[in-house]
């Protein structure tokens, strides 16, 4: 027999996207292969966000446009996966007919069996969630390359009274570790250069006596060749041992990614976000202090029930004062279920816009000026390939996650580390000219120099 042929997008945050690895990991030993676009697929699949409206929006839009293939093709399934469908439901079925498969992120085991109710005829819908399902034992899916993403946990118990992850994801729960480093030691065999550690709240990783620090050395020390990143921090977790941690291994990316959502210590406190600005900005000078050289990225929201122009400005305050490398800037968007739903959501969408332009307008000027300041500075860069815009030139990473662009040497390729001279830079990349390799096993070769 002919094998079922399936075609999947993700929508969403990294999760997501990790998640999508390990439901082709299912399908792909029930016999499914991969088809390259929507018309050719048996099966098509939506793996979907449901963190603001726009995210939501965006999906349905999405089923309008792929409706017509099953106007072509009756047979065709089509199913929702990931955080819509354990929020929607089946709503999702009865509402928008086009749908005949409903599963949420802690059933994908039974995709295989779901999928084959709809070929039926039937409705596939699967939308518990699990206290232990972490997909420990599945081999996630993934296509040759240089950068992987591994889920290290599942869930999320911080209730922040703006988020819909609690419940389309469930509670927390972390894998063990032993499986995990198993997965960055076959990563590293085949040749990948880049882990990052996946969760929600990664500061909260616990399998037995082991926290996230520990799991992080472990990781790190699999191949000290390879880089090790991580993803999310929470400032309220984040503890001495992590930043130790961080600064002892070369390997380990000196970046953190530390979502703060409001510079008002109020708005905090409505958002359950349980820190003070003061709190975290001595976490942000106890880590610059145990890592030198260390950057941040952040989250923020604008426009949260009762923000008044006051609050927003201690937001602005603080993106001055610890001046982030990058940000991630929303408007409030409220969602059904969570506890800020039923605040009234009274700053009027034209502030919330005002708001976020500035927002945006002040990161992007900050971006701007901190990597002005690494003209003439020289940057270790993971390379990745040619870059968008031409052949000659190579495009890669530094360790703080920005895009360097310098002219293709001889003998270097992809997965190469090179020192790169920056000689020129934008908000978003910084151009260079290349100096030498760097020794993969000698990663702080510039940190000590
Ligand atoms: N677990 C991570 C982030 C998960 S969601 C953390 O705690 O930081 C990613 C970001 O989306 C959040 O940090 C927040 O800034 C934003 N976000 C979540 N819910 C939102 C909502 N209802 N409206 C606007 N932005 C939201
Ligand atoms: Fe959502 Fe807060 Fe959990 Fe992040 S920590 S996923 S923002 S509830
Ligand atoms: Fe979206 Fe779910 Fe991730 S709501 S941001 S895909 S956890």
């Amino acid at each position: 027999m002919e094998s079922n042929k399936l075609y999947i997008e993700t929508y969403g945050c990294q999760m997501n996207f990790a998640d999508t690895e390990i439901v082709l990991g299912i399908l792909k030993n029930h016999g499914y292969s991969l088809a390259e676009n929507p018309d050719e697929a048996d099966v098509i699949l939506l793996n979907t966000c449901s963190i603001r409206d726009n995210a939501e929006q965006r999906i349905y839009g999405r089923l309008g446009n792929l409706k017509v293939l099953k106007n072509h093709n009756p047979d065709l399934v089509l199913g929702i996966l990931g955080c819509m469908a354990e929020r929607l439901r089946d709503d999702l079925i009865l509402e928008k007919k086009v749908v005949d498969l409903v599963v949420g992120p802690d059933e994908y085991r039974r995709l295989p069996e779901l999928i084959d109710v709809a070929f039926n005829g039937g409705k596939g819908i699967g939308v518990k969630l699990s206290r232990t399902e972490t997909y420990d034992d599945i081999v996630p899916h993934r296509e040759d390359g240089l950068q992987a993403w591994i889920s290290v946990m599942r869930g999320c118990d911080k209730f922040c009274t703006f988020c819909v992850v609690p419940f389309t994801r469930g509670r927390e729960r972390s894998r063990q570790l032993a499986s995990i480093v198993d997965e960055v030691k076959q990563l590293s065999d085949r040749g990948f250069k880049e882990v990052t550690l996946l969760g929600q709240n990664v500061n909260s990783y616990k399998d037995e006596e082991n926290d996230f620090a520990d799991l992080l050395s472990a990781c790190a020390e699999v191949d000290r060749s390879m880089r090790i990143r991580f993803t999310t921090s929470h400032p309220q977790d984040l503890s001495d041992k992590l930043l130790y941690t961080i600064s002892e291994y070369s390997n380990i990316c000196n970046y953190i990614h530390l979502p703060v959502q409001s510079g008002s210590d109020r708005i905090l406190e409505l958002m359950n976000r349980t820190y003070t600005i003061d709190h975290y900005l001595k976490l942000i000078e106890k880590a610059k202090k145990i890592i030198p050289g260390v950057s941040f990225s952040t989250d923020i929201i604008s426009g949260f029930p009762t923000e008044t122009y006051e609050d927003h400005i201690m937001t602005l305050d603080l993106m001055t004062q610890v001046r982030y490398d990058g940000a991630y800037m929303f408007k409030y968007s409220p969602r059904e279920g969570t506890k800020a739903f039923k605040m009234n959501d009274d700053v009027p969408d034209d502030v919330k816009t005002k708001r976020l332009q500035e927002i945006i307008d002040l990161q992007s000027k900050i971006s701007y000026e901190i990597n002005q300041q690494l003209i003439g500075k020289e940057e270790i860069v993971l390379v990745e390939g040619p870059s968008k815009k031409s052949e000659l030139f190579l495009s890669g990473r530094t360790d703080s996650n920005k895009v360097a662009i310098f002219p293709s040497a001889t003998n270097i390729k992809p997965g190469d580390y090179v020192k790169v001279k920056i000689k020129r830079a934008t908000q978003a990349t910084l151009f260079g000219d290349f100096v030498c390799q760097v020794d993969p096993f000698n990663l702080s070769a510039l940190k000590t120099a």
